[in-house]
């Protein structure tokens, strides 16, 4: 039966020249580290420096997470890469009603800037780079670190890392959104200026295609959705009076990886290429590292299953090698037990312990972009640029993301793809070893990792000491600062942000002083 790819593409059981026919290497390809970067964005990639080891962590307390980061740098991990928990997520503090049975659950809980200074202890912030999964409120926990690396004298200049920062696809597919879409687009534009003056070596967003694919999207559509929200980030910044050059360079993206390999490497070289384009040609950046699309990539958390959860460490490592043959610039390998629970210790080293094979064992980082010149694969990486780009085109047609978004346009096409995958693994024509064949009679027992429920408790006490200890004057003389610059668009609202939190204003609070002033987004809006 004539196979197709996850996007919908034909793939033959065999490729020759003639599907390369006409195909011009110096258009298509471009050397490494060259306009338009199919072959990746450094002339040198893994052969000049490796990718960098980044395991997303973090749960329970500011405490315990600690603990986790200074083990993963002591196991070898590169980058730091945070979790925070729902209610930090979503701009209300611990002690919040809404937070109750969620604080310290799937990250850490951070209220304040003693939360952040208790996250980094004996961490040098001036040494390692940093990201954060932060979106609604990424200008807050941005501002946070910040202060905690001027307390440990670390100039803003020298201060390396990523917020997410991305709340388009959260609208789309994650749901972690705090206020409409128009203040959003603000904010984001207001640490995009922010940065450039005060911290130029942060990447300001991490335009995201993960939980889209995470939600059922196609590489073709994680693609096109991904870049069309880009293209609404650029447009806005520029809008704001930016210049592209002055901001685009440090524009991130983060996308999946499938076990479908050689698609995915396909997705990721096709991405560099159009996103190179456009940058050039609709927008007319000069800088090449305002063309260049650097990602991190995280593995398939939903290809993982319960059943027989050991068999996840192969699906990791394959699909950990798709990124690295994709060229990805920063790795994020799953546990094999994140079906069942967090990672316990033993899945995260066991995580961390696959990049290293694949980046010490393997000959794949000692040449650059080994799929080059590939029949099958620069077939893929043309047919899936045009599919991305039509998508994308389909995007524009209806004003934009944003707009789209407002339709549900890229919501209903990511369902109705989620749903084909379902029923296609119900069929048992799309195979999941362990769950549709080769499955165990018995399931073996796993003792999952439990967060002590004890942790809200403990974060609501110290939430009570800090409001009790601080200025509660100059904490509400700075909330009325920051909603009056809320209130008035020419201004920049990251300033008076920070000297709210320096106050010890808590997340919640300076999130919601900005919702008095800009309201908060109900899914009602989106449709
Ligand atoms: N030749 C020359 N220079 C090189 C090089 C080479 N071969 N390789 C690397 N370098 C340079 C880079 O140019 C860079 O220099 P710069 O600082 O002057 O720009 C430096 O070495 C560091 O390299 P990178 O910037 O490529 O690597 P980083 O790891 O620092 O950054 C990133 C990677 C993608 C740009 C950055 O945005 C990043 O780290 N993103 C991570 C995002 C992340 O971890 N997200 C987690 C999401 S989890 C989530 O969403 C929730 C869950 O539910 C999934």
């Amino acid at each position: 039966m004539a196979r197709s790819t996850e996007s919908g593409l034909p793939i033959r059981p065999v490729y020759g020249p003639e599907n390369l026919a006409g195909w011009d290497p110096a258009d298509r390809l471009g050397t490494p580290g060259s306009f338009p970067f199919t072959r990746g964005i450094h002339p040198t990639m893994y052969t000049g420096r490796p990718w960098t080891m980044r395991q997303y962590a973090g749960f329970g307390t500011a405490a315990e997470s600690n603990a986790r980061y200074r083990q993963l740098i002591e196991h070898g991990g590169h980058g730091l890469s945070v979790a925070f928990d729902l209610p930090t997520q979503m701009g209300h503090d611990s002690d919040a009603p809404l937070a109750s049975g969620e604080v310290g659950k799937v990250g850490v809980a951070v209220d304040s800037v003693e939360d952040m200074r208790e996250l980094f202890a004996g961490i040098p912030l001036g040494e390692v780079s940093t990201s954060m999964t932060i979106n609604a409120p990424a200008a807050v926990l941005l501002l946070l670190y910040q202060l905690v690396a001027e307390e440990q004298g670390v100039p803003g200049d020298r201060l390396t890392g990523t917020v997410q920062n991305d709340v388009l696809k959260e609208y789309i597919a994650r749901g972690t959104y705090i206020f409409p879409p128009k203040p959003s687009l603000r904010l984001t534009a207001d640490i995009f200026a922010y940065c450039r003056t005060e911290l130029p070596r942060w990447n300001t967003i991490s335009v995201s295609g993960y939980h889209m694919a995470e939600a059922g999207a196609s590489p073709a559509q994680e693609v096109a959705f991904t870049l069309a929200d880009a293209v609404e980030y650029v447009r806005t910044a520029v809008a704001a009076g930016m210049a592209v050059d002055d901001f685009a360079p440090r524009i991130s993206f983060f996308f999946v990886a499938r076990t479908t390999l050689l698609e995915e490497v396909a997705k990721f070289r096709a991405a560099r290429r159009i996103w190179a384009r456009i940058m050039r040609d609709e927008f007319g950046a000069h800088d090449p590292k305002s063309q260049m699309l650097r990602f991190h990539t995280q593995t398939a958390g939903v290809q993982l299953t319960a059943q027989q959860p050991e068999v996840n460490l192969a699906r990791v490592t394959v699909q950990a090698l798709a990124a690295v043959l994709g060229g990805t610039q920063s790795l994020h390998t799953n546990s094999f037990d994140e079906a069942l629970a967090l990672p316990s210790d033993k899945a995260a080293r066991l995580a961390l312990r696959t990049q290293q094979v694949l980046a010490y064992e393997t000959d794949v980082p000692a040449t650059v972009d080994p799929f080059a010149g590939s029949y099958v694969v620069e077939s893929l990486t043309d047919e899936l640029e045009f599919a991305a780009l039509e998508l994308m085109d389909e995007v524009e047609g209806r004003g934009g993301a944003v707009a789209a978004i407002e339709q549900g346009f890229q919501k209903a096409e990511i369902e109705r793809n989620a749903y084909r995958v379902a029923q296609e693994t119900e069929r048992g024509e799309r195979v999941v070893v362990g769950v549709n064949r080769f499955r165990l009679d018995e399931e073996e027992h796993y003792e999952p990792l439990r967060v002590d429920p004890a942790i809200e408790t403990r974060q609501r006490e110290r939430l009570a000491r800090l409001r009790a200890e601080r200025d509660g004057t100059a904490v509400a003389a700075a909330l009325d600062v920051l909603r009056d610059a809320a209130r008035d668009p020419s201004r920049n609202v990251l300033p008076p942000l920070k000297e709210a939190l320096r106050a010890r204003a808590t997340v919640g609070e300076v999130c919601g002083a900005l919702r008095d002033v800009w309201g908060s987004h109900t899914p009602a809006e989106a449709l």
